[in-house]
């Protein structure tokens, strides 16, 4: 491991940075002249997530989409981190239905370009496939829930609906796709936040937009019959990914709130094959979580 003191260098150079805004994986400052941004990964896998961010804003380039140019990175002492140039552009609202119809078309685009057609991409993190991943799109996704969800009665439900994956091609993705962070800059579009970047099945792009929308609108109160589920259906539709999704949220939320869903739930999503009632049960879900005290 090189141990450097880089990032004091690339402060002086690329600074000063203001104020730290802190997440419970990362630690973000902007450059008081507004034209970068630092980035310290902290919590699981800094330097794994810091070189899958690098690496992925840098091709994503070449498939046509705007992203962070990389202007320094390493890993030391403090932490791993890389400083990337600020771009323009606001992140998407959601707080009107033009404004998510206009996060529809945004997602839609984005996944236009990322989601081509790409021989002998295997699944796992990372868009570099010749690291040994997991072998199929299901394992991939199931890898990602915490052993605890083995013990659950739900587990073989999830387990056989997720089998359909294993026959849809690998593509790209972007990995966490949500409004902050695709930036829209008036006919320009720049796309931030590639540490969860991925190769697994598309659905997993569309359902990640789909999930962090309707839980943000019921977290800002939004009832959960009057969530526009009819503006998502324009994005392809998993039953079974839209299952495991919520089941990923509750278990990276406190450490009992993985038991406040049940067999039906997951049964009731993966199972759903029409996307406007899925996404309704899935509003009601979360609405229904969010009464019992889980943490957004
Ligand atoms: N290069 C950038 N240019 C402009 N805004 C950015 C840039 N990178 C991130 N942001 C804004 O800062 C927010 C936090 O950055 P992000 O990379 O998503 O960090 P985190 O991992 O903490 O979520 C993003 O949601 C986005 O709105
Ligand atoms: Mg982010």
């Amino acid at each position: 491991m090189v141990l450097s003191t880089g990032m004091a260098e690339a402060e002086l150079a690329l600074g000063p940075f203001g104020l730290a805004a802190v997440k419970p994986f990362s630690r973000t400052r902007h450059a008081l002249d507004g034209s970068a941004l630092l980035k310290v990964y902290v919590g699981i896998d800094p330097e794994g997530r810091r070189r899958r961010e690098t690496e992925t804003a840098e091709q994503a380039v070449h498939l046509g989409l705007s992203t962070p140019a990389v202007l320094a990175t390493d890993r030391c002492v403090a932490g791993s981190w890389a400083v990337f140039s600020m771009l323009p552009g606001r992140p998407c609202s959601i707080g009107s239905h033009e404004a998510i119809t206009e996060f529809v078309g945004h997602v839609l685009e984005v996944t236009g370009r990322l989601h081509q057609p790409a021989a002998d991409l295997t699944p796992g993190f990372g868009w570099d496939g010749r690291q040994a991943g997991p072998g199929s799109q299901r394992q991939f996704l199931l890898d990602q829930l915490s052993p605890r969800c083995r013990r659950r009665p739900w587990w073989m439900v999830l387990g056989r609906a997720l089998q359909s994956l294993d026959a849809q091609p690998v593509v790209r993705l972007h990995g966490d796709l949500k409004p902050e962070h695709l930036l829209v800059d008036g006919e320009d579009l720049h796309v931030v936040d590639w540490e969860a970047s991925a190769r697994g099945p598309a659905a997993v792009d569309y359902t990640d937009a789909v999930f962090h929308l309707v839980r943000d609108l019921l977290y800002e109160d939004m009832p959960p019959e009057r969530v526009p589920v009819d503006l998502l259906t324009k994005m392809p539709f998993s039953g079974p990914v839209l299952a495991w999704r919520l089941v990923l949220w509750l278990d990276r939320r406190r450490p009992r709130d993985i038991n406040l869903v049940s067999t039906h739930d997951v049964r009731q999503l993966a199972g759903e094959e029409q996307a406007a009632a899925a996404y309704r049960s899935l509003a009601w879900s979360v609405a229904l979580l969010r009464a019992a005290g889980v943490p957004r």
